[in-house]
């Protein structure tokens, strides 16, 4: 057993390393989410409130999670989704997660606002690379980037839209945090106090490029040079003005310009996912995007169901927003899901360690499915039903008392 492995026995244990190791500032951003944290709770409490109805005996000696999802073969009914700060907590950290998803043979999701280049993400991660998309103030820029990702090889364009407007994040205020970084006397000291992260990360940034990570994936014309540059400057604005005005017809020209996998996330509504279906999406992400956008927003295993019902197979389903075990995955696709998402689970674990902390996460997961497959009685993933779970309505003790 490696150190690694002994010191880390489960997502909570990677979470207090990374959170050892990382700024104040840096941690909270990629740990909490917006205003009060309802639907981070929230995202739990649904998860802890589902049941699992177990189905025994059964012969489980032999147990297999793999799946297929747009053609390919995965070896677990999993994947990595966008989280923009990888790059911020571990150097190259999109390389080093891209690189732990090829080995546990998973999709990779690469954020828009990533810094390593898509181009080196792409060839240095290998396996299967996703990118997503958030459409800026300038709608435009954006189908530079799309056209880029076209040429770098991703297979499927993740197109977010649950964001219109930037999330009201109260914890990065009091921490001073801002995009892109500044080196403020506050975050010296949140520096000097975490020196790993200063000199593993920030230093080694600064030692090969002279600075800290720039935003290398967002086309942001600068508005004197109209030159393209990673960095935001005060006449190109301010990155974090989304696109308010994001709508179906944007999606059309997305589809008509992207001829691989096209998925739209950020849904919760059963209309809406129908409607992904009609404006041709191949899936969908059924997301509160982690409890980091809408605070009071319905959690995704609260929606999935009508979403599921809605949709009738016409699309597939991605379901994320609070998983930290590997019975959560199971209980997602119990619930009607064809894969599940991670995001924060595998950003501590590169924020913790790297590649290995990433690594150790999806092994974590890994072990956690195969275990629950058994004491679920089910050998295959694809023979998981809406029987194996109880949503706490049909509880009729433990169910009352949580109500
Ligand atoms: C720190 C952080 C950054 C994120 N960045 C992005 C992003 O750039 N684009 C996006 O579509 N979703 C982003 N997400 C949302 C994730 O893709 C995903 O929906 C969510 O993290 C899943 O919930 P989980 O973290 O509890 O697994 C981010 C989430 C976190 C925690």
């Amino acid at each position: 057993m490696s150190d690694l492995a002994k010191k880390a026995l489960n997502i909570g244990d990677l979470r207090q390393m990374a959170k050892r190791r990382l700024t104040k500032s840096l941690f909270d951003f990629c740990d909490k989410g917006s205003e009060d944290q309802i639907a981070m709770r929230d995202n739990r409490a649904a998860l802890d409130s589902i049941k699992i109805m177990p189905r025994t005996p059964r012969d489980v000696s032999q147990r297999d999670p793999a799946i297929t999802l747009f053609g390919k073969k995965h070896d677990l009914p999993l994947l990595i989704g966008p989280t923009g700060p990888a790059g911020f907590v571990w150097y190259r950290g999109e390389t080093a997660l891209a690189r732990a998803a090829a080995r546990a043979n998973i999709p990779f999701t690469l954020a828009s606002t990533s810094n390593t280049a898509m181009e080196q993400v792409i060839e240095n991660g290998g396996g299967t690379q996703w990118f997503q998309l958030y459409v800026w103030r300038n709608p435009e820029a954006a189908f530079v980037t799309v056209q880029r990702a076209l040429d770098a090889g991703f297979r499927a364009l993740v197109v977010t839209v649950d964001s219109p407007v930037y999330n009201n994040r109260e914890v990065d205020v009091r921490n001073g945090l801002v995009f892109p970084p500044r080196v403020t006397p506050k975050a010296m000291v949140d520096g000097l106090l975490h020196p790993r992260w200063l000199f593993g990360t920030a230093g080694r940034y600064f030692l090969s490029e002279g600075r800290l990570p720039a935003f290398t994936n967002i086309h942001i014309p600068d508005e004197e040079t109209e030159e393209a540059t990673g960095y935001v400057s005060a006449s190109s604005g301010s990155f974090l003005n989304r696109n308010a005005s994001l709508d179906w017809d944007y999606v059309t020209r997305l589809r008509e310009m992207w001829p691989r996998t096209l998925l739209i996330k950020g849904i919760l509504h059963p209309d809406d996912a129908v409607a992904a279906v009609k404006h041709g999406a191949d899936g969908i992400f059924v997301s509160n995007h982690a409890g980091n956008v809408n605070d009071t927003a319905i959690t995704p295993w609260d929606a999935l169901p009508a979403i599921v019902e809605a949709v009738g197979g016409k699309t597939k389903i991605i379901a994320d927003s609070g998983v930290r075990r590997g019975s959560d995955i199971l209980k997602g696709l119990a619930l009607g899901a064809d894969a599940i998402a991670i995001g924060r689970a595998t950003l501590y674990g590169v924020g913790a360690a790297g590649e290995a902390g990433a690594r150790r996460a999806l092994d974590i997961l890994d072990a956690e499915i195969r275990r629950t497959m058994a004491v679920m009685g089910v050998t295959d993933v694809a023979a998981i039903t809406r029987d194996h779970i109880r949503l706490p309505s049909e509880l009729p003790i433990s169910g009352t008392q949580q109500q």
